[in-house]
């Protein structure tokens, strides 16, 4: 008796976890309840659709072709900032896209490192820009930057990771480093940080609790950003975060929960074993961050740089996480991927 008791009670405890830590379901894009479509999409092989957006010089007449993965809580709307002289003197043509969930593309509850490479792989196949592209993948984008060079090397032309992610608990990290790094962080993300890693299924419901102190990662609180990246914000707040109102439209699950669930969950590979797809130096792989960054830690990209001697590593001595909106910044990075030019040390210093 006791134990059917016992069994009834835990039943409608893991009933009521389960309601209570259970995402709302996304509004799609395109469905009645759901945001209007209002970008070009293409169809996914699993019926996802995938929104993008082409700048830059036509496609038919560019000769560098770059595919750019935007970071967290951004979209497709985020552009390098580089002049149309140089643009078209290099003849580039740029096509970002709305990673999963976010913007006008659908969600992928099965979204995974992984899924990223393929989602750019069809997308470049559809799109038809060749066997070979660029890839630039900026901050939590950068998991996908990172996907590509496991999964779809052969395919790669060139890429630069900028501010790339470091997920924590990538096997190869020394765990004190980790440690050192994550506790330099206010306690708040520490606790979203692992949450996202150790109970993913709970962090919606984590999200949702009013009682908890809130999260400077979320309210964008002056305690993650450099002096330099206030001195951005001022400067050009509405550059760091165009179409805004539409980033998360189909709901915060799909794309920024899980953005975190999968770029700080168990990875299917750890990039610091990884070897270049360029062993003839027939292209060349990149990573830019700054010293100063708050929000991913030079401490451990310093440690990966290290361990990986064949990306060429850039560290911006004053740089925060947003330099890449200064115009300097995104043409030297266009230029050290494309040609291979080393960037002025006036910058770096
Ligand atoms: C981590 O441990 C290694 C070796 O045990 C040590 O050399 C290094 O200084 C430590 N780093 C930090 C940040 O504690
Ligand atoms: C591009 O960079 C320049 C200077 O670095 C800045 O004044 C301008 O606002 C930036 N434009 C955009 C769209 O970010």
């Amino acid at each position: 008796m006791l134990t059917e008791i016992a069994a009834v009670v835990l039943v409608g405890l893991l009933g009521w976890t389960y309601q209570a830590t259970r995402p709302p379901p996304p509004k799609i894009c395109g469905s009645p309840e759901g945001p209007p479509v209002t970008s070009p999409r293409i169809r996914l092989s699993d019926g996802r659709h995938l929104a993008y957006r082409e700048s830059g010089v036509p496609k038919d007449e560019a000769k560098y072709r770059i595919i750019v993965t935007h970071g967290f809580d951004n979209s497709k709307e985020f552009s390098l900032n580089a002049s149309q002289e140089l643009i078209e003197e290099l003849r580039i043509y740029f096509v970002s896209f709305d990673r999963a969930g976010y913007g006008d593309s659908d969600p992928n509850p099965r979204r995974s490192v992984k899924s990223e490479a393929f989602d750019i792989q069809e997308l470049a196949d559809q799109l038809d820009i060749g066997s070979k592209f660029y890839v630039i993948a900026v901050s939590m984008g950068a998991y996908a930057g990172w996907s590509c060079l496991k999964y779809i090397p052969h395919r790669l032309a060139g890429a630069s990771l900028i501010v790339p992610v470091v997920n924590y608990w990538w096997p190869s990290l020394p765990a004190n480093l980790s440690r050192t790094a994550l506790r330099e962080k206010a306690v708040p993300d520490q606790w979203i940080f692992r949450i996202a890693h150790y109970a993913p299924r709970l962090l919606y419901w984590w999200r949702s609790q009013k009682w908890l102190p809130p999260a400077p990662m979320f309210e964008g609180h002056p305690v993650i950003f450099s002096r330099k990246d206030k001195e951005i914000l001022t400067k050009m707040p509405d550059a760091l975060r165009p179409g805004q109102d539409k980033v998360t439209q189909q709901g915060v699950f799909e794309s920024l929960h899980r953005d975190l669930m999968v770029g700080f969950g168990h990875w299917s590979f750890d990039p610091l074993d990884l070897s270049s797809p360029f062993p003839e130096s027939e292209g060349s792989v990149q990573i830019w961050q700054g010293y100063e960054d708050r929000m991913v830690p030079s401490l451990l990209q310093r440690y990966v740089a290290d361990r990986l001697p064949w990306i060429k590593y850039y560290e911006v001595h004053d740089g925060g996480h947003f330099f890449i909106y200064e115009r300097s910044f995104s043409e030297a990075v266009l230029r050290a991927l494309l040609l291979g030019e080393e960037p002025p040390s006036t910058l770096l210093d």
